[in-house]
């Protein structure tokens, strides 16, 4: 069977090949294994919580409304916590869209959101529907998300793929194509220019890089060959992040606590800036992860 419904999970497996295949935990609608020919490509702390008490710790959490906390006491997103709502509510899988490549798409509303967390958002005024794609291709996997204003009230978000990639050592890897990149700082709290050719990571790193070229590729690269290639559709921000020892140790959910040297984070989102959506408008954004590829070097 290519996709599986458990009481938790939904499992899709590549019609040719069992050895690639991906896990998505309902809750939070969250990708927790992808592996392409047997080798797992992401990232997930052996201590992630899986029984819907917390988002999980790895995998692709879903980022919505708003990314990280807001600082602004009059913004309606102001009293949700870090990261928003969607990666701690159940979603519902909508079933199998198309069969090559092979497509599930999971959706979530505000009746299926914690309704004490969900009038944390402008009073509760929100309609909304969000329809996450997620496709299993030869050598990629997709997630793609529409937002929909089901509604009759304008409202503004952020959106995130909270990428958590598997890697085998983070000392040993650089990523490319951040160059000369807007970029905001959350270590130090500064804007500047990236200038960089490669990124590269000897300690804690917390960066958003913004408004980058959606034609603009990020390769995690080790000793000359790509591991993974990050590619985005509308998603013109994206955060790179590693907590390193320090942070990783504050983490309950985060085990081992050496881990952060087997994962990084590339995060594509729309979060420098909020999407505005009015009464029946949608808005569509997607990453695309690709395992292996040839070197790119693109300019911003
Ligand atoms: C990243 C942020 O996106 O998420 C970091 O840039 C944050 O600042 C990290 O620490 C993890 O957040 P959380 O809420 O999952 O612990």
């Amino acid at each position: 069977m290519p996709v599986e419904e458990t009481e938790t999970k939904v499992i899709v497996t590549h019609p040719a090949d069992k050895s690639t295949n991906l896990t998505i935990l309902k809750h939070g609608a969250t990708v927790i294994s992808w592996k392409h020919k047997g080798l797992e490509k992401l990232w997930l702390s052996d201590a992630a919580k899986l029984d819907g008490s917390k988002p999980v710790r790895g995998g692709i959490p879903l980022v919505f409304p708003i990314f990280g906390k807001s600082k602004d006491e009059k913004h309606p997103a102001f009293k949700l916590p870090q990261h928003g709502f969607a990666r701690n509510s159940p979603w519902e899988l909508l079933g199998q869209t198309t069969e090559k490549p092979l497509t599930v798409q999971l959706g979530l509303g505000p009746e299926q959101v914690d309704p004490e967390l969900y009038k944390l958002w402008d009073n509760g005024k929100n309609d909304f529907t969000l329809i996450l794609s997620v496709t299993l291709g030869d050598d990629y996997l997709s997630t793609g998300i529409e937002v929909e204003n089901t509604g009759s009230n304008e409202f503004e978000f952020n959106w995130l793929f909270h990428t958590y990639l598997r890697i085998p050592d983070v000392t040993d890897v650089v990523v490319n194509n951040f160059t000369d990149a807007k970029c905001y700082d959350q270590l130090i709290g500064e804007n500047y220019f990236e200038k960089s050719p490669m990124i590269s990571f000897t300690e804690e790193f917390d960066r958003i890089y913004k408004e980058i070229d959606s034609k603009v590729i990020f390769q995690v690269v080790e000793f000359g060959k790509v591991l993974t290639s990050v590619e985005r559709d509308s998603l013109p921000d994206a955060v790179v992040w590693n907590p390193w020892i320090k942070k990783s140790e504050g983490m309950a959910d985060f085990e081992p606590k050496d881990g952060y040297l087997k994962m990084l984070c590339i995060e594509p989102g729309h979060v420098n800036s909020f999407v505005r959506l009015k009464a029946g408008e949608k808005w569509n954004g997607k990453q695309t992860l690709r395992n292996g590829g040839e070197i790119k070097v693109q300019t911003n």
